[in-house]
């Protein structure tokens, strides 16, 4: 199950919403309140979801119903994480279809260019576009629908094992290059000197929802895996691999990214265009750069494909495992939903661009939403579930196997788990919010 976690795990997070997010919100200091929210966070509620998954083998309602004691209501956490994975996968599915109609104007070559007004101006005139805008959406979704009714996530799995290797090396390729651009070293200092003046409540709220994004937590989607675990799968480990190659993979891209957009004079703060804007201006200053684009958006796209699968596998399990529905009917159901709610994110750069919640587009709104409120609220929820209904012995239990694994981090593990990922959750919360 390690490649599917990194399959869930690996995504348009790290090559399009990490550099974006930490453009936006001034850089290192950002970078480094994400790295701990990852460790103090992150962690303990992967290992506490994937466990919690494991021992339910089944989808994440069933899951909690099963563990919980009678009558509490707990797999409400789950019904939560189904909202958010409905959420996410509105504008995720739109981003996933602008990397698709990339490879398409990466082959073509019309964004081949180092001015901004260029690759500025090919973006625009997609997101811009309704119809183009929603015909890709659809076109992504339907190939999700594809994969899944075909039984082929699987071998999607596989695939995306294989690549993985080839997407670390390109990108450490535009890495190379991005750093001996003239004026990199201002990009490497914006990414790697900490201005602290920056780092308000809001930008610790978004870092942190960043981790919850980046690990597929607090939303049912590693429970959902977590059921797929092996009885003898060593939980933490797996969980620290995943994180780790999580992390370097966005650091791989933030350097391929920052160094050039200070070199080409690109705006770090451009926000989700960030990605689509400088990296063709790094590819036209490569030899063979056209055919490097190419393969950068295919590898991208099917990255983004193997993140899609996990976060629609968890209304798709609930509906067929809970509510014994087939798993065809299950993911039409899905998708026919999608294909409507998420049109809303496909239009908020046009038709409903001026349609505003709290001056956010519906794009904006469902990724805030599910990033920073719906994620973290699972993730409290899910360590008080493990902190206090479970305790300690049953953890051990179910942690260790019988305590073959993992002895000495059990304690502090539990504790973080009881006490300091809880509290933090929601300090950081009710602070980013503007609650307290
Ligand atoms: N972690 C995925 C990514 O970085 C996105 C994701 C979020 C996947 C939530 C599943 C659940 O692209």
């Amino acid at each position: 199950m390690l490649a599917a976690t990194l399959g869930s795990a690996v995504g348009l997070g790290n090559i399009w919403k990490f550099p974006y997010l930490t453009g936006e919100n001034g850089g290192a200091g950002f970078l480094l309140v994400y790295v701990v929210a990852t460790l103090l966070v992150g962690l303990p509620v992967m290992i506490s979801e994937i466990m919690l998954g494991r021992e339910a083998r089944t989808d994440a309602v069933s899951g909690l119903i099963k563990l919980a004691p009678k009558g509490q209501p707990w797999w409400l956490i789950a019904a939560m994480g189904v909202s958010a994975a409905f959420l996410i996968m509105s504008f995720y599915s739109e981003v996933a279809a602008w990397v698709f109609a990339y490879i398409f104007k990466a082959a073509s070559g019309e964004i081949l260019s180092t001015d901004p007004a260029v690759t500025g101006a090919a973006f625009n005139s997609l997101i811009t576009e309704p119809l183009q805008s929603l015909l890709w959406q659809w076109l992504v979704l339907a190939l999700m629908g594809g994969i899944l009714l075909m039984g082929v996530s699987r071998g999607i799995e596989a695939v995306t094992k294989r690549l993985m290797p080839l997407l670390f090396i390109l990108l450490l390729v535009i890495g190379v290059r991005s750093l001996t651009l003239p004026g990199a070293s201002e990009g490497l200092h914006f990414l790697f000197s900490p201005d602290f003046s920056k780092v308000t409540a809001g930008v610790v709220l978004t870092a942190m929802g960043l981790a919850f994004f980046k690990l597929s937590i607090g939303m049912g989607c590693m429970m959902t895996y977590g059921s797929y675990f092996r009885d003898d799968q060593h939980i933490p480990l797996t969980t620290v691999r995943v994180m780790c190659a999580d992390l370097f993979v966005s650091m791989l891209a933030g350097i391929a990214i920052f160094p050039a957009v200070f070199a080409f004079g690109f705006e770090p703060s451009a926000g989700p265009s960030l990605l689509f804007i400088t990296i063709p201006a790094v590819f036209a200053s490569i030899p063979f750069g056209h055919l490097f684009m190419v393969l950068f958006f295919v590898l991208s796209a099917i990255a983004a494909t193997g993140a899609m699968l996990s976060i629609l596998e968890v209304p798709v399990s609930v509906l067929s495992e809970r509510f014994h529905m087939s798993r065809t009917r299950a993911t039409l159901i899905n998708l026919l939903v999608l294909g409507a709610v998420g049109s809303t994110c496909a239009l908020s750069s046009s038709t409903l661009a001026d349609v505003q919640v709290g001056g956010k587009t519906f794009f904006d709104l469902f990724d805030f939403v599910s990033s920073n409120v719906l994620m973290p609220l699972g993730g409290i929820f899910l360590c008080l579930f493990v902190g206090w209904v479970w305790g300690f012995e049953r953890m051990t239990t179910a942690l260790t196997n019988g305590g073959k694994l993992a002895q000495p981090i059990l304690r502090p593990l539990f504790f973080i788990i009881r006490y300091v990922s809880p509290l933090l959750i929601l300090v950081v919360m009710l602070k980013g919010l503007g609650l307290f």
